[in-house]
């Protein structure tokens, strides 16, 4: 009984960070099929503008999401200067989901 329970909590364990290693990749697939590249980089791929390589941990998840459900929002209330500015995105929520996990591995 408790052994199975043990094996059951490391399978769950297990699942989860292979469902959080694949909502990574998505949400690289998510960035490049969208051309955030165009004003952003990572790993001094892309515009050098907008460098991305630290926002997992200058930013919120809630903080990223905005950027990318409400851009012209999160422009205004940041005070963004840098033109052109961000255009707005209106993604399916899955997509949304794996491209916040993806930019929150973004660490320095
Ligand atoms: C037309 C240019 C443009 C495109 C395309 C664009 N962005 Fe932006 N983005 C900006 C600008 C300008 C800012 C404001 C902050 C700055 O000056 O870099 C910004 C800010 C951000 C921020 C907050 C960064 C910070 O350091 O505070 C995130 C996260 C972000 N964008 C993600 C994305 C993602 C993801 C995509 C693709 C879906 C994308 N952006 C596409 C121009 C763009």
């Amino acid at each position: 009984m408790v052994r199975s329970t043990v094996f059951g909590l490391l399978l769950l364990v297990g699942f989860a960070s292979a469902a959080a290693a694949q909502d990574k990749a998505k949400g690289e697939a998510v960035y490049a099929a969208q051309k955030c590249t165009l004003c952003h980089s990572i790993a001094g791929k892309g515009n050098p503008k907008g460098a991305l390589d630290d926002v997992g941990s200058k930013l919120k998840a809630e903080e990223i999401r905005a950027w990318v459900t409400d851009s012209k929002g999160q422009t205004a209330k940041t005070g963004a200067t840098r033109k052109p500015e961000m255009k707005a995105y209106s993604l399916p929520k899955e997509d949304v989901d794996n491209l916040v996990a993806y930019l929150q591995t973004l660490k320095k």
